[in-house]
């Protein structure tokens, strides 16, 4: 590692680098497992989402007589087009899942509080823009998948209330999905998110050097720092060479999906929403809509949201998961919600569901408050049951707590996606 002492002046030429980062850094600050690359990966694939995606605008047509064909042209007969497809259907993936890694770091560090409280809150509209870019996208290429997923997902704002309709058709320019559909996705998609991302993004970044940097240890009082370039940057090099590494692989072996020309009139079955909705899906299944695609996923936003404002009465450690005991309780959530869940799944599959048991009831109370009750009432007792058991703080609690809730999507999302055959029965065999 460079020193101060043994390199006095940082080299000026590491260019754009320096202007994102101080010139020297806290020693403490550059242990890759403080943040594991992620901001920076997250950042990495974007902009191969520009690139390729500015390259993927040259071939492709917003129409729905011509995008489905210009997709099969750029596929079969532009050199290196089904790898630039591929780059980008895969960095899309990949981006959702680094930035929810990425989420879950800043959570677990406890780096949503003080001077970061509005960083959390970018960072937050930054992933739900990509969502929104993944969505856009997806109907881009005019198959049979694009055309039913994005029928699916849109539909799931029928039920919030009131409005859901109207919102609906102002999304998708009618009331199923048609031309009109293809042209307002294709300029979000390639105009609006990629101009608010990137804005977003500086914002994002200058705010992370207005707090002085990454969160570290309080505890921690070693005062020792080093220049950026070539502690950090090296690092960062290296990272960025193993994601594209990574990337090239994957993309040169797995093709982007691609099924036949969208078809209004016959549609798939199952019929899924794109994978980043499979979760929501899944919750339709088994509660009724106005819980399941609205409330849910709402109040989750909300607590997002408000969870910097909450008063939890102590600073963050700057460690991961604040101390050993919380680490241990999150393990323990983690598995045990897993298990809950994937328990509370295969009953109500496999059972009649309280709409059958109960007809004469109104099938919002039946099917949507009485599981929601019953949610709930797990989510109470193991609440008290967890505080006991590690005798945790407020902080530790709101992360045991979030690892539940977390563990338990992550686990719906996996069933929708691998688990739902026809019909979006349950089955036991890998699907997807
Ligand atoms: C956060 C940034 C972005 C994400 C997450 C993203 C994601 C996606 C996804 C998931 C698809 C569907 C790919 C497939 O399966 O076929 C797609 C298609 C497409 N994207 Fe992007 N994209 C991003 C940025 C851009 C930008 C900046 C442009 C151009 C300026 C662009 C242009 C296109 C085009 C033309 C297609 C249709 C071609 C195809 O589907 O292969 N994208 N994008
Ligand atoms: C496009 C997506 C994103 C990019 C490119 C990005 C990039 C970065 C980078 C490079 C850093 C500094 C180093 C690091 O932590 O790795 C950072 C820090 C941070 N990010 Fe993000 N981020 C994104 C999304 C998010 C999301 C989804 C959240 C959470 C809701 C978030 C919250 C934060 C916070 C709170 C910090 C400060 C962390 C600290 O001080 O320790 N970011 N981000």
């Amino acid at each position: 590692m460079q020193t101060i002492e043994n390199n006095s002046k940082p080299k000026r030429f590491a260019g754009i680098l320096l202007h994102l980062h101080p010139a020297f850094i806290k020693e403490d600050a550059i242990a890759f497992k403080r943040t594991f690359g992620l901001g920076g990966m997250a950042a990495l694939l974007i902009v191969i989402q520009f690139i390729t995606g500015i390259m993927l605008r040259f071939y492709y047509e917003p129409f729905p007589q011509k995008a489905y064909d210009s997709i099969l042209l750029l596929q079969n007969s532009v050199l290196f087009g089904q790898l630039i497809r591929n780059i980008h259907h895969w960095c899309g993936v990949f981006l959702v899942i680094i930035a929810f890694l990425h989420l879950l770091r800043t959570f677990f560090t406890g780096a949503f509080q003080s001077s970061r409280k509005i960083n959390w809150l970018i960072g937050l509209l930054l992933f739900v823009l990509i969502i929104f870019s993944n969505f856009t996208g997806y109907l881009l290429p005019w198959d049979q998948l694009a055309y039913w997923a994005i029928t699916v997902g849109t539909s799931l704002l029928e039920y919030i209330p009131l409005f859901g309709n109207s919102i609906r058709e102002f999304i998708l320019g009618g009331d199923e999905v048609n031309a009109n559909t293809l042209l307002i996705f294709f300029n979000f998609h390639t105009a609006v998110l990629p101009i608010s991302i990137i804005l977003l993004m500086v914002y994002h970044f200058w705010r992370v050097r207005k707090a002085g940097g990454i969160i570290l240890p309080k505890s921690d009082n070693s005062t020792s720092v080093v220049p950026t370039y070539p502690n950090l940057v090296y690092r960062e090099f290296i990272v960025a060479l193993a994601l594209i590494a990574g990337i090239l692989v994957f993309s040169v072996f797995l093709n982007a999906p691609l099924l036949t020309k969208a078809n209004p009139d016959f549609s798939l079955n199952p019929t899924k929403a794109p994978w980043y909705f499979a979760g929501i899906q899944e919750l339709l299944m088994h509660f009724h809509p106005f819980v399941a695609a609205f409330l849910i996923p709402l109040v989750i936003l909300f607590l997002l949201s408000a969870l910097p404002f909450i008063n939890l009465k102590e600073e963050p450690s700057g460690y991961w998961f604040h101390s050993e005991k919380a680490k241990q309780a999150a393990k323990f959530s983690a598995i045990s919600s897993s298990i809950i869940t994937l328990v509370l799944i295969i009953i109500n599959e496999y059972s009649p569901d309280f709409e059958t048991l109960l007809p004469w009831l109104n099938p919002f109370l039946s099917n949507g408050v009485i599981p929601l009750i019953i949610v709930l009432l797990i989510l109470w007792f193991y609440y008290r049951y967890i505080t006991k058991k590690f005798s945790l703080s407020y902080l530790e609690v709101v992360q045991t707590m979030f690892v539940f809730v977390a563990a338990s999507f992550i686990i719906l999302t996996l069933i929708g996606i691998f688990f739902r055959g026809v019909d979006m029965e349950l089955i036991f065999s890998w699907n997807f």
